[in-house]
């Protein structure tokens, strides 16, 4: 089995590599000289069991994902796994108004075309898989982020939002705590307001989780709720930090620990979901 990945998630593959005793492949990345992307994979993949690892954050990760995914299936592998640690660009999963481009379907389709199965990490919106015939996974962070606090004396766990709630109730029962999520309505993409609700939260350490840290306009809010209600110390975790604008260092003033997995690499990727992922791909093989 090889693993290949883009730049931007060598660490990513790096790690799964070391969990797994697999060979990482070198990757050729170069431009040409009118600024168009070049990717070759010297390596001979012919007949092998390929794990390709690449996020659909950026544009350039994009167009090099696609370029590394047709690299490998020109050399004609066995068969090809797609990791996506982040799988950005998956929240445009529907028509909200008339006119729009559902970008999760148009790059769910652009990867299948050259993969046989696909495994995310908790994706935006799993409605996204309705989009490919490939064998899809989402592997939920929940536990890795459980297995990291550990140890915090944490007393409850919120999610955001009633969204979240699954994942922190995960947390919760790992932890053996309570948990519960904050009614909550976005007013804006930068701006969310909370319902007033009775929090049991005086005194207690609390851990609040969430999929993606993006403008960390939810996490603030979220968090200045429940020192309102009297919560002793609050860490946030999150499985993917995007953290625009300055996020990540205005959410840790206000906290007692943030922490991220290494879906994508930033100061705060102190959790290592690829080592989980590693594991859990050697389970199914
Ligand atoms: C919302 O449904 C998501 O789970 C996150 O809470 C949201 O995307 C975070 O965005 P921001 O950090 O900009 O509030």
């Amino acid at each position: 089995m090889y693993i290949v990945s883009t730049q931007k998630t060598s660490d990513f593959a790096g790690k799964m590599a070391a969990r797994s005793m697999l060979h990482l492949s070198y990757v050729e990345k170069k431009r040409f000289p009118d600024g168009e992307m070049y990717i070759r994979v010297p390596e001979n993949l012919r007949d092998q069991d390929v794990i390709a690892v690449g996020n659909t954050r950026t544009d350039e990760e994009i167009l090099e994902l696609l370029l590394l995914l047709d690299a490998i299936e020109e050399q004609k592998p066995s068969r090809t796994t797609m990791v996506v640690p982040y799988f950005g660009y998956s929240r445009q999963h529907m028509i909200y108004r008339d006119g729009e481009s559902i970008s999760s379907k148009v790059l769910m389709r652009a990867i299948s075309y050259s993969v046989d199965r696909i495994i995310t990490v908790d994706i935006h919106d799993e409605a996204s898989f309705k989009y490919t015939d490939r064998e899809c996974t989402d592997f939920k962070a929940a536990k890795t982020i459980a297995k990291a606090h550990r140890g915090h004396g944490i007393d409850l766990v919120v999610a955001p939002d009633d969204g979240a709630l699954k994942r922190a109730e995960i947390v919760g029962n790992d932890l053996k705590t309570p948990s519960m999520f904050l009614h909550k309505k976005r007013i804006n993409s930068t701006t969310v307001e909370y319902e007033k609700q009775d929090i049991d939260a005086k005194g207690k350490n609390i851990l609040i989780v969430d999929d993606i840290i993006s403008t960390g306009g939810t996490i603030m809010r979220s968090v200045e709720v429940l020192k309102a209600a009297g919560a002793k110390k609050v860490f946030v975790a999150a499985t993917h930090g995007l953290f625009v604008n300055g996020a990540a260092q205005k959410i840790s003033k206000i906290t007692d620990g943030l922490s991220v997995t290494d879906t994508i690499m930033t100061d705060y990727s102190t959790m290592n979901v690829s080592d989980d992922v590693a594991d859990y791909i050697g389970g199914i093989k």
